[in-house]
């Protein structure tokens, strides 16, 4: 296993489905702490659990572990609907959800209704982005307009009724129900919510370990992302001490995960996007399938000036790359190193890329292409059982990021990695 610090944080590097779930859950094992920091249900984390597969959108993944404490912080956005229903199905698989094992944040701003119909709404005008149309934007929407309802302010019969009609002015809604429905819900969520800041910070004081469970990835994040393709929350390492509410000094070891090659769902650009064919060999070895939406999630290169990019962004300590094997006996192979432009012009950084593919303006990766690579073997327990081709690919990417690849994962299954201390 690796060598962990009190404080890790495992975020995506590229459009998110990098593999986290799986990664998170492996590293949970030897962490007392599994905190969310961002985002909401609109995260698809599967477990793969012996014969047991399993998709949590909400609560973290650490919770599939005996003994781990599991915390929603104050930067996530929760629909209360889906938070309940995912207590329910951990319970159906003997998974017990209480206030002993998971604390969610008073200041946790709360998913309305509403918010899921003017996402939808808002999808199906000229003006959609392809979000998961589980109304996580309008909630931070409402969060930075300093309206938004907060989950101990379900627990207050007077302040949930003031910051309701707010809402029942703008748009309409069944007061009544909702309001009844979700101080309901106030008084289920009543024994979780905690200060989580106060817990992680005493938890670091006794040197318990923990990890902090990042969702979507580098290139969704609100300010640093494919803007506006991108999703509503800050999804960098530095996003775990705001929305928990813990100091920076605890975030000391960041693992940015990438996969081999890249995806992403939803609209937005996607420079080392692959071919209509290349795309379809992809996406059925690797079954790239949305955990969330069920979209076919469209398929490229790995772009290893976008994972750089993200690299500065998260001041990652390591890179976790995933799925290397769907790359075996698929090819040619290409690993994006740069980009040129229209005249055939370097561009020596990410940025500019991002701000040209916005103005629409076409930019050209520039590949290093790889033969197929050979079947792996099912026994890989250190570098040299990979075939030469793949260690090449490896180490391309560890020199091109100057970050050491601090794990490697094959196949679905938990205990298929190797490590790298
Ligand atoms: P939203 O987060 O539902 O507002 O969607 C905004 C964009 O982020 C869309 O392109 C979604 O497909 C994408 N997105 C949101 N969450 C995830 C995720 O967990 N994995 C991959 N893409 C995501
Ligand atoms: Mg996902």
């Amino acid at each position: 296993m690796l060598n962990l610090s009190l404080g890790v944080v495992v975020v995506g590097a590229q459009w998110g489905d990098e593999g986290k779930g799986r990664l998170v859950d492996t590293i949970a094992s030897h962490c007392d702490v599994v905190a969310r920091f961002h985002g909401g249900n609109n995260a698809g984390h599967s477990l793969h659990i012996g014969d047991t597969s399993l998709v949590l959108h909400l609560i973290p993944c650490g919770i599939v572990r005996k003994n781990k404490l599991c915390v929603i912080g104050n930067g996530v956005v929760l629909d209360p609907e889906v938070f309940f229903t995912e207590v329910e199905l951990l319970k159906q698989h003997g998974i017990l959800v209480d206030a002993q094992n998971l604390k969610i944040s008073y200041d946790t701003h709360i998913i309305f209704p509403f918010h899921k119909s003017l996402d939808a709404q808002r999808e199906m005008s000229k003006h959609s982005l392809g979000t998961t149309k589980r109304g996580i934007g309008p909630c931070y929407e409402d969060k930075i307009a300093r309206v938004g309802i907060r989950a101990k302010d379900l627990l207050n019969h007077n302040i949930l009724e003031k910051k309701l009609a707010f809402f029942a002015e703008h748009q309409t809604f069944d007061f009544q129900e909702i309001f009844s429905r979700f101080f309901e819900y106030g008084k289920r969520l009543r024994p979780f919510l905690a200060d989580v800041g106060e817990i992680l910070h005493n938890q670091f004081l006794n040197n318990k370990r923990v990890l902090f469970e990042g969702a979507q990835g580098a290139l969704l994040d609100v300010d640093h992302g494919t803007y506006p393709f991108v999703t509503s929350s800050n999804c960098i390492a530095a996003q775990a001490s705001i929305g928990c509410g813990v100091g920076m000094k605890y975030l000391q070891d960041v693992f940015m995960v990438s996969k081999a090659y890249c995806t992403r769902v939803g609209d937005g650009p996607f420079p080392t996007e692959a071919s209509i064919m290349e795309q379809e060999i992809i996406r059925q070895k690797g079954f790239e399938y949305g955990a969330t939406t069920k979209r076919p999630r469209r398929c490229g290169w790995i772009d290893l000036p976008a994972l750089k990019y993200a690299s500065r962004l998260n001041g990652a300590t390591g890179l976790l790359l995933t799925k290397l094997d769907i790359l075996s006996e698929i090819g040619p192979i290409k690993i994006c190193i740069g980009y040129k432009d229209q005249e055939g012009v370097e561009i020596s950084n990410f940025s500019e890329v991002l701000k040209m593919l916005q103005e629409d303006q076409k930019v050209n990766p520039i590949y290093e292409v790889f033969d197929s690579l050979p079947k792996f073997s099912e026994q890989i327990s250190s570098i040299n059982d990979l075939p030469i081709e793949a260690r090449k690919i490896f180490f391309l990417i560890e020199k091109e990021l100057k970050i050491p690849i601090r794990m490697l994962s094959f196949g679905k299954e938990r205990g298929k990695e190797i490590y790298f201390n």
